[in-house]
Formats: structure tokens, sequence, C-alpha cells
């Protein structure tokens, strides 16, 4: 599902990051210039001035209206130029109307929303309608406080609105440039990211969106003519010929790794120690508690715990109870112990909840992932560990709910003492312990 409510998603990941960190670090002197084609939310130049890089030695680009208000703020360039326009369909009308679309934050506002609306499909999507709307200025104000900032750490850079390939064709000869191409992964990913339904319209440059299933060779072949050196971002696998070109690899899951490939890996291997092969490893593991086996019972006795742990050790009985999952994130995860051995395990995510009611959005902790053992008898549904916190800080546990049943289709209820055969059972009732989550 599109992520309603992302204005970008795709930024550089934080390994790939840090990496890029040491090595622009390392580099500043010997290159003169840096270049970052599908610069998306500006993470690399970021990173780049963070190091040391000049601003006016950075040349960005790229072709949303995202990161070109952005971009404009950061260069000086005025708003207007963008020219934005917008004829809100009739359900927006009475909020986008009255903007004047003359300020970052009521361009991105209307973006989101305008964005949001086509993505409306789900009734999470929905409650961010909702929260958009009854709280515009509120996120105007926000997005407004949110783009300054990051323009101002940005200032003084140069960016343009133009396609990768124009930018990769001027920058092509200039041996003493570093060009970074992180491009688009998922295929019409742009599109549906900031589809608006024809409703906003700018001065957008002319591109063909970046296809990654037919284009990644090319753009690969491309940058290996590069006089300079030239650094590909390419997230999820490569094939065997691209091998030697790898200067670092972060692994997320047993099914994902990410890498940079370099079109001068020599270089990069003379000129940055520790980056000739760079590896961070997820370092998944794990726990010493033993695992709820197949003769073990579950009783009326019986005490369920939750035990914050490590991501790595999440992951690991993540990936070994459910093959060929994309990597998760979480905030927080959690082992769930019965009886002493390990039953489950659960990621949480902190995050923003707009249903509850007219009010502004309150925290919530929400399920990220959640899998069981696999037990002939006992199992366990992912959403059945989901612990639900009110209040606006994360150490409002207020209540928590539990079922375990004891057939794999959830049909029949397993007794345990004092508890209703069947349903939500209050933390109060059983000996239950939920500890961490106030973090
Ligand atoms: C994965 S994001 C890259 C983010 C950024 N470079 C980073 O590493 O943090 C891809 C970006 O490519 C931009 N882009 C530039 N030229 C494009 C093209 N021809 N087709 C599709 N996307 C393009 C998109 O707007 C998007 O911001």
């Amino acid at each position: 599902m599109q992520n309603a409510g992302a204005i970008f998603l795709g930024s550089t990941p934080g390994p790939a990051r840090a990496y890029l960190g040491g090595l622009l670090a390392a580099l500043r002197r010997r290159y003169r210039r840096l270049v970052i084609p599908c610069c998306g939310k500006f993470a690399i130049a970021e990173v780049a001035l963070n190091v040391g890089w000049s601003p006016e030695r950075i040349d960005c680009s790229d072709v949303s209206l995202f990161s070109s208000v952005l971009g404009y703020l950061a260069c000086g360039k005025p708003l207007s130029a963008l020219q934005v326009s917008v004829t809100p369909p009739e359900q927006l009308e009475a909020t986008l109307s009255p903007l004047s679309l003359d300020t970052p934050g009521q361009i991105l506002y209307t973006l989101k929303l305008l964005t949001a609306h086509q993505h409306a499909k789900t009734y999470w999507a929905e409650l961010i309608m909702r929260e958009l709307q009854r709280h515009r200025d509120k996120h105007i104000e926000e997005l407004q406080t949110q783009a300054q900032a990051l323009a101002g750490k940005l200032s003084g850079l140069n960016y343009r609105a133009i396609d990768m390939w124009e930018h990769l064709e001027e920058v092509q000869a200039d041996a003493s440039a570093i060009t970074y191409v992180n491009p688009p992964v998922y295929e019409r990913g742009y599109t549906r990211l900031y589809d608006t339904g024809g409703a906003l319209s700018w001065a957008e440059p002319s591109f063909q969106e970046f296809s990654p299933k037919t284009q990644n060779m090319g753009l690969r072949e491309r940058l290996m003519q590069f006089a300079g050196l030239a650094i590909l971002g390419r997230q999820h696998c490569i094939d065997e010929a691209e091998s030697p070109l790898v200067i670092f690899a972060s692994e997320y899951s047993l099914e994902r790794t990410d890498y940079l490939l370099a079109n001068k890996p020599q270089v990069v291997a003379d000129l940055f120690s520790p980056g000739a092969k760079g590896f961070a490893r997820m370092g998944v593991r794990p726990s010493s508690y033993p695992i709820f086996a197949e003769e073990d019972e579950v009783t009326a006795d019986s005490e369920i715990r939750f035990i914050p742990c490590p991501s790595q050790v999440g992951l690991y009985y993540r990936d070994l109870w459910a093959h060929r999952l994309a990597a998760t994130n979480a905030d927080a995860h959690y082992m769930v112990l019965l009886d002493g051995k390990l039953f489950s395990v659960l990621g949480m995510q902190f995050r923003k909840f707009f249903g509850a009611d007219a009010g502004p959005a309150v925290d919530y902790v929400f399920e990220q992932y959640g899998f069981s053992v696999p037990h002939a008898r006992y199992h366990c549904t992912p959403t059945d560990w989901t612990c639900r916190c009110a209040g606006r800080s994360h150490g409002g546990c207020s209540c928590a709910a539990l079922r375990i049943c004891s057939t794999r289709t959830c049909r029949s209820p397993l007794s345990i003492r004092s508890l209703p055969a069947w349903g939500w059972l209050s933390a109060t009732r059983f000996r239950f312990s939920l500890s961490g989550l106030s973090g």
C-alpha cells in the first residue's frame, strides 16, 4: 500500500548515509564538486555539509515539486517561479481554495492533502485526510517550520528542477566531480507518490519516469563512463557482474541487502581505507531463552511476560518464523515469554493516531510485526499481542490485550483459570507484565 500521508519516501538509509559521510569527508579535498541528481529530501547533501563540504560546491536536482520547494528555498530562488496552481476536487474545495500558495508550508500542505486524497482508499488513509483537513493551519505551520529549518541547513547549495539524465549528461566529463545517484526503487513510485489526480499543476520539468526494472543496468553502464567518481545506490540486490563494484553493503533482512557501487572502486579503496569493502551486518542473533516447544503446555497458572530486546534479536525470530518478508523497522522490539520460554516476538512503532476524536492526533503504539513459534496446539495471531497505549506519552499504558487459542484457525479458545474462554483479557486479571514501553 502506498504510505498515506507520506510526502516523501526513499531517502538513502542510515548505514549507507554513515558510510557516505566518511567517504565524502575523506574525498573533500580531492574533488571539487558533489553532484546529486534525484536528490529527494536532500539527505546526502545534508551528510556532505555535515562533514565539511561547502554548500556552493554541491549541485542537486530532482523532478518533484516536493524537492523543488525545498531546493528553491535553499538556493534563494522565488517560489513563484514554480508556478503552482490548484483546481481542487469538490471535497477539498473549502480547505484549499482560501490558500494563496505563496509559502512553502501552503504548497507542501496542498501537495500532501491532494496526494492523500488520491490514496484515501483505506480507513487509515481516510483518518489521515480527516486530520489534515480538521487541523489545516497547524499542519501548514508545521510543514513551513520543517521546510525552513531544512532550507536553512542547506542554504547556499545549487538546485535545479531537471531530469536525472540531463544532469548526468552535464557532469559525465568532469573529472573533478563526485556524482551520487540513488534512483527510484519502485516501479512507478514517483507517479504513485505524487499523484494529485490532475488537481495540481506547476512548472514541472519534462522527464521520463525512471524504471528500476528496465533502466538499472543502463544507469550503471552510464556511470561507468564517468570521468570523475560515480557512486550508485542499489537496493535489494545486485547481479554477479556488479560485485567487483561494491564499496559498501548493508544487510536489512535475510532477503534484502542494499549496496553502494562505484565506477572506480580502486580509487575509493586507495583514498578511504575503511571503505575498501565496507559491510554493515545487521548482526541478527538468538536470545538465551529457550523456545516454547511442542511438548510445553499452557496452564491456568501460565505467566506471560514482555521483554524488550534489541532489533537484531526480534528480527532473528521474525525471519526464523516467517520467510521472505520485506525488511521491517520498529521503534521497540519485544520477546513474549510464556513461562520463561520464547513464544512470540513483536515490534512496536510509536506514531500518531488520527482517529481518536475531533482533537489533534495523539501518540499511539502500533504493531509493526508479530510472529509466534509454530506449534501444533497453541497459536497466537500477530494482532493478539497488540498493546494499545492511550494518552500522550508512551508510558501511559492503560490496557493490554491478549488472546490465546488452541488451534491454528483460532476457533476454539484455551481456557486459563479465571479468564473468559475467549476474548480480550484485561491485564489486571492475568499475571501479565509489560516492561519497557515507556522508552
Ligand atoms: C529514491 S529517491 C532518492 C533520494 C535521495 N537521492 C537520497 O538518496 O536520499 C529518488 C528521487 O528521484 C527523483 N527523480 C529524478 N529524476 C527522476 C526520473 N527521471 N524519474 C523518476 N524519479 C526521478 C524522484 O523525484 C525522487 O525524489
